[in-house]
């Protein structure tokens, strides 16, 4: 089962992507991504918004930038980011079928969506067709086997992620990225880790907020009750606290050459 993302789990997202690590990330992101002034770039899974502000900073008053989600909640804390920037426009809709025309857009972006999303062909077909000839798409997504966390139970750890993996479609989606967006017909470009390290337990950070909401979501299932989660979360923040995760980008293109599909 999924993760809700209702208006707390909105609120629980809008909080650890304001932290410094997830600052940065995004200026990896953006900095791989390029956006130009006078671009149109949709944004896929936009969730609370922070990427679109920055992207209509960039592409400046005459671009276009289009988020869609299809969390009502998302797109309402998003709408109220983005409320002074009149080039953001913000649409309730899927990855699966994007509710835009054929080449319609310059670049393409989505960030921690895709593990989400069960007909990875089907999507990034989409986002092939919305993508004028020459335009560039940039997908980051976690492998969750990157996971570094200091514990002493380590049978205990692994059970607990492997509980909170399967909120995901495709826990591990990044190893089969550039292959799947090859076969989709793009060009891979580059590909790149962005590393989030937390070696203290410090409350701004991605790994304090994360610990909670794996808690959280862990409590009750595949025969984790109260106290093992409890004892986990213990064992997470005694000794020597240490946490590392990697984000996997990979930027690709769509040939210069590619004739319209429908
Ligand atoms: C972890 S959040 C990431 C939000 C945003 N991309 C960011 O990095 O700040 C995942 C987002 O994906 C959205 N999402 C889930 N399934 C989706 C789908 N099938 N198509 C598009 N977005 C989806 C959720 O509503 C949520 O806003």
């Amino acid at each position: 089962m999924t993760l809700s993302f209702d208006d707390e789990g909105t609120r629980a997202i809008e909080r650890v992507y304001a932290t410094p690590d997830i600052v940065r990330q995004r200026a990896e992101t953006l900095a791989l991504l390029a956006p130009a002034a006078g671009e149109r770039i949709l944004d896929v899974g936009s969730g609370p918004g922070f990427l679109l502000a920055q992207l209509a900073e960039a592409v400046g008053p005459g671009g276009r930038v289009q988020g869609l989600d299809p969390s009502a909640a998302m797109n309402s804390v998003a709408s109220a980011r983005c409320l002074a920037l009149d080039t953001v426009t913000i649409t309730e809709g899927g990855a699966e079928s994007l509710p835009f025309p054929a080449e319609a857009f310059d670049a393409v972006v989505s960030t921690q969506v895709y593990e989400y999303v069960p007909d990875i062909p089907g999507a990034f077909a989409e986002v092939f067709r919305v993508l004028r000839p020459g335009g560039r798409v940039l997908v980051l997504d976690t492998d969750w086997d990157s996971v570094v966390w200091a514990v002493a139970d380590r049978e205990r750890h692994r059970r607990v992620m492997a509980a909170w993996e399967a909120h995901l479609v495709d826990p591990h989606l990044p190893v089969t990225l550039g292959r799947r967006l090859t076969e989709a017909g793009f060009t891979v470009a580059a590909q790149q880790a962005i590393a989030i390290l937390n070696p203290a337990h410090e409350p701004e950070t991605y790994s304090a907020h994360t610990l909670r909401t794996i808690a959280g979501y862990v409590r009750g299932r595949a025969d984790l009750s109260a106290e093992d989660v409890a004892a986990w979360e213990a064992d997470v923040r005694a000794g020597d606290y240490f946490f590392s995760v990697n984000r996997y980008c990979v930027l690709a293109y769509k040939p210069a050459s590619a004739s319209p599909r429908s």
